[in-house]
């Protein structure tokens, strides 16, 4: 499958007909557990002497291959499905770092990541610097002693700031420290940042992968390009208490943290995905290519749109050509800048939460990446728990309106937005 183009690798990654039984669709395995052959075997199997599955909070059969066709498409070695976008990140910050270890992070995160660097991890001795991170010099300032991991959005949730992941990973790697990229609003098919140098790639499934707003998932894929074995992560050459003393990069070679995250992540955390969701997800992934490509090109209509508006203050976009970030997406999302438009009232905050309450197509609601369009104020709702400051730097104003742009005929989106402007003008309003 390794030559076959993305939309075939889409559809075809991971799925076997002869070993399912000639299903041409990816069937659930709606099972627990396992039966073993015999104790040896279920012996071998727990020793990872042999592969094969053994409970479903560790692995199942529809899972496993919505894990290989993730993995193909972002050009991993592996994949490691999880329940939610944000329990695949909080598994792979716990399996990789312990107290007193330090992150550096890009400042312009979705809310919850934020709240799980800045206060959770905190509380269990893990410290977060966040950087600006249009300038990628700021990552290696923020280096310390300690520092174990570097963490980003590609298309920052809801800045939409381009990253120079290629310039980050660089300073990562002068480090020796791997640059895990958080690429959910981009997606797999218009940018892979393994290419760039990333080492562990992180998605939130919930939104343009599964793209029906029906299924929760997350997933990890491991470029399988990090050397664990360069003196700064003891837990993979030592051997592991939690492991019956494996030692991971002797047994696993490059595959040492997928295989960890996999047998002590999901073992000890147990956020496993439902195989039942692992197939929802999997129906929206086999479409994934056509539904992105008709998002990017809604959401840049409507830019353009919004741009020139008279109730509108600003507008933002990185496919737009005044666009701050316009070379850094020639760049990196060459073939659309996804779904996502933000944009600023003239007037301001209390304009933007009746748009919000007018829409109509728009949906009032806390998701991005769904085949239908979403309307959302994140300063009240997503980024709420943010401070002030914090949202100025994670690029929330308290005027931002965030859009999620669905599938719908542009003409009937451009106007429900009309509509909901005329509202303001309303003398109620003014
Ligand atoms: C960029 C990004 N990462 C992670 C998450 C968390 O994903 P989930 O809601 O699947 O836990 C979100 C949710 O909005 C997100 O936007």
């Amino acid at each position: 499958m390794s030559t076959h183009k993305f939309a075939t690798q889409a559809l075809h990654a991971g799925h076997t007909v002869q070993d399912n039984k000639g299903t041409r669709a990816v069937p659930i395995y709606q099972s627990t557990s396992y039966v073993f052959n015999d104790s040896k075997h279920a012996a071998d199997l727990f020793s990872l002497a042999t592969p094969g599955f053994i409970y479903t909070r560790l692995n199942n059969p529809t899972n496993d291959i919505l894990e290989q066709r993730l993995a193909a498409l972002e050009g991993g070695i592996g994949a490691v499905v999880t329940a939610s976008g944000t329990s695949a990140i909080a598994t792979t910050l716990l399996t990789l770092l312990r107290s007193g270890d330090h992150i550096i992070a890009s400042n312009s995160l979705y809310g919850g990541t934020f709240n799980l660097l800045n206060v959770t991890l905190r509380r269990l001795g893990i410290e977060t610097t966040f950087v600006e991170a249009s300038d990628p010099q700021n990552f290696g300032t923020a280096i310390q002693e300690n520092t174990r991991a570097v963490f980003v959005e590609s298309l920052g949730n809801p800045k939409l700031d381009v990253l120079d992941i290629e310039a980050i990973s660089k300073q990562a790697k002068a480090y020796k420290i791997p640059l895990i990229v958080d690429n959910t609003v981009a997606t797999p098919y218009l940018l892979n940042p393994i290419k760039y140098g990333a080492n562990l790639v992180i998605h939130s499934l919930t939104k343009y992968v599964c793209g029906n707003g029906t299924s929760l998932g997350g997933a990890i894929i491991d470029a399988g390009t990090f050397d664990w074995t360069n003196g700064k992560f003891p837990e993979f050459t030592e051997p592991s208490p939690g492991y019956h003393g494996l030692v991971y990069s002797d047994a696993l070679g490059e595959a040492a943290f997928i295989a960890k995250i996999r047998v002590e992540g999901l073992r000890d955390f147990g956020a496993a995905l439902s195989p039942y969701n692992a197939f929802q997800i999997i129906q929206g992934l086999e479409t994934l290519e056509v539904r992105i490509k008709k998002h990017s090109e809604n959401a840049l209509a409507l830019a353009q749109w919004l741009q020139q508006h008279e109730e509108v203050a600003w507008v933002q976009y990185p496919g737009l050509e005044c666009n701050k970030y316009k070379s850094l997406a020639d760049k990196y999302l060459p073939h659309g800048q996804s779904g996502i438009v933000t944009f600023g009232l003239k007037g301001g905050y209390a304009a933007a939460k009746v748009v919000a309450d007018t829409t109509q197509v728009f949906s009032l609601l806390a998701n991005i990446g769904d085949t239908k369009s979403l309307i959302i104020h994140p300063a009240s709702t997503t980024h709420q728990q943010l401070s002030d400051v914090d949202q100025l730097k994670a690029g929330v104003s308290k005027d931002l309106i965030r859009l999620s742009v669905g599938l719908e005929s542009l003409q009937d989106l451009i106007d429900d937005l009309e509509h909901a402007f005329a509202a303001i003008r309303k003398p109620e309003f003014v």
